[in-house]
């Protein structure tokens, strides 16, 4: 079973492949399934400055376009520039797509220095479902 710590160590990893060059906030996303596997993610930006894709949205995107049909059991978040780097709004969707019961944890980097968790049903009350 990996730990909290193991899964943003991967974020961290990752994060040297962001392409930011317009924000220079570079994120990197590592998202734990149920089944064990991980996925990993970057942002990538575009001159067209509205195109970015979200490091969280690419992990997610990445784990669908290699057939995970699972839920996401938690997810790590890293951004150097920033702690307490919490997903944006429509990563938080994109997140409870995919939990289970929003019961997903959300890994982050702590004012502290250590590891911050909550879940996507505390940062996205009432998630939208079709
Ligand atoms: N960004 C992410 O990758 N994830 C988030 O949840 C928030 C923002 C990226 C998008 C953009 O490339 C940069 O951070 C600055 O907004």
């Amino acid at each position: 079973m990996i730990t909290n710590e193991e899964l943003f160590q991967i974020a961290k990893e990752i994060v040297k492949n962001s392409y930011s060059p317009y924000s220079n906030f570079p994120v990197g996303a590592a998202v734990l399934y149920e089944d064990g596997t991980i996925y990993k993610g970057v942002n990538v930006e575009n001159s067209s400055l509205g195109l970015t894709l979200c490091a969280e949205r690419n992990a997610i995107s990445t784990a669908i376009a290699q057939g995970q049909k699972g839920k996401i059991e938690a997810i790590a978040i890293y951004a150097p520039k920033e702690k307490m780097c919490a997903p944006c709004g429509a990563c938080r969707q994109w997140i409870w797509e995919f939990s289970n019961n929003g019961n997903t944890r959300i890994i982050i980097e702590g004012e502290n220095g250590g590891l911050y968790e909550t879940t996507i049903k505390e940062l996205l009350p009432l998630g939208f479902n079709l």
